[in-house]
């Protein structure tokens, strides 16, 4: 079986998320185990014990099987941990859902999760891995940060519009945040609040960041043949699609920072095994990688929401928004959810696990057709990009 006949062969029929937060008083373990009980306990007639294998995405917080099956008092099954940066949770997924529709188990656990806040984790931790001396040590926000004059100078956009453009996308993740208990930023900030917060790196400043956050997440996912065994409501998987690119962006002077070439080589993976051929208008919604404000305006052109060089006006028009054409982050994103980072990717689906069962409250949106979520790992010029499509029914 390739990737290219994917669709439709397996669903997820339980899921759980824990509050992304400062969680100073919970360790690794006690979010792992709040997330899969969490999954377990909205999963009619499934025990830990009916789990055949379970997959674990952690980017920094543990190492090996032992870091899920040591809380989780998992004895004598497959338990595997997956790291793939920033889209780690997603791995998990997709290699939980790769092994139930391989026949190989029955029934498998995708959980992830990380504890960011008491480590030394920050966005202002340059990553220093020794190399030929060619690599730069950027921070992630000063990485993304040359989106902003790359895409100003290329579509004309003046630096004040881009400003606007990003305070839009970072006003509209936090209000979607504000209707979202499990956020970690659960308030509105105003534009005046946006613009005057403290400079991060180039033109970022404090909340055009993502949350540093501890958090969890987890799925259960079956064949779809058996789904309506354990809900009346699976989501299906249409696709799952991840790429790697070249790596070499950051030492090519001419690298053209207005784009992710592998979210649109990720993208294509997605939409061919979803049968998807207009994403603009087949996607309902989309939960995606805002680790800063100006990638998610780069995300909309990447993915196909928006033309070439005119994602900045559908944001400023609004239709990105919760009440708009095709609401992107409508949890709350990176931005305002918080990213720790084993957890975000497993986080996106869970939020179209609660709208495609009309279980979002607040955040509800009409009668959604196909959902997607897409998650980075790495920065402009060198990173791994996933695109997942999912729908309540088949076909
Ligand atoms: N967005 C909104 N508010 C934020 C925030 C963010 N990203 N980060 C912190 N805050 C708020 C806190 O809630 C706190 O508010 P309070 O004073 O009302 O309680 C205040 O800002 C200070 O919090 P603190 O944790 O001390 O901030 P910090 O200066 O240590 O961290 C950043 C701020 C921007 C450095 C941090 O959020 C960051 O590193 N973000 C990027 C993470 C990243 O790069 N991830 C990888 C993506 S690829």
């Amino acid at each position: 079986m390739t990737a290219g006949n994917f669709r439709d062969r397996v669903a997820i029929v339980g899921m759980s998320c824990t509050r992304f937060a400062d969680h100073w008083t919970k360790s690794l373990d006690d979010l792992i185990i709040d997330a899969a009980t969490g999954a377990l306990a909205v999963t009619p007639g499934v025990e830990l014990s009916d789990i055949d294998a379970f997959w674990l995405g952690t980017s920094t917080s543990g190492r090996g099987g032992l870091t899920l099956s040591r809380p989780l008092k998992i004895d004598y099954k497959p338990v595997s941990r997956l790291e793939n940066a920033c889209a780690t949770g997603s791995e998990a997924l997709r290699h939980a859902a790769y092994a139930v529709a391989s026949g190989a188990y029955d029934i498998a656990m995708a959980v992830g999760a990380e504890k960011l806040k008491d480590s030394d984790y920050s966005g202002l931790t340059g990553e220093n891995v020794p190399g030929d001396g060619a690599k730069t040590a950027l921070t992630a926000p000063a990485r993304f940060a040359m989106l902003v004059p790359a895409y100003s100078q290329r579509y004309g956009v003046p630096r004040e519009v881009m400003r606007e453009v990003m305070t839009k996308i970072a006003v509209k993740n936090h209000s979607n945040g504000a209707l979202n208990k499990l956020a970690q930023f659960q308030r509105e900030v105003t534009p005046e609040a946006v613009e005057t917060a403290a400079v991060v790196a180039g033109d970022l400043r404090l909340f055009d960041c993502s949350g540093v956050s501890d958090g969890a997440a987890a799925a259960i996912v079956v064949r779809a043949e058996d789904a309506h065994r354990y809900t009346d409501k699976p989501l299906y998987i249409k696709a799952l699609s991840l790429v790697a690119g070249p790596a070499t962006g950051t030492s090519d002077p001419g690298y053209d920072f207005t784009t992710f070439p592998e979210v649109v080589a990720a993208a294509e993976g997605a939409y061919r095994q979803a049968g998807v051929t207009d994403p603009a208008t087949q996607i309902s919604l989309a939960e995606v990688h805002d680790c800063f404000t100006p990638t998610e305006l780069l995300l909309m052109e990447d993915l196909g929401f928006s033309e070439r060089g005119a994602g900045w006006k559908d944001v400023l028009d609004g239709r990105y928004n919760r009440d708009g054409a095709l609401p992107v982050n409508i949890d709350g994103g990176l931005k305002s959810f918080g990213h720790p980072v084993g957890a975000s990717g497993l986080r996106m689906i869970y939020e179209l696990w609660l709208q495609f069962r009309g279980e979002a409250g607040a955040r509800q949106t009409a009668a959604p057709s196909l959902g997607l979520t897409h998650n980075l790992g790495g920065g402009p010029g060198e990173c791994v990009s996933f695109v997942s499509v999912v729908g309540s029914e088949l076909g």
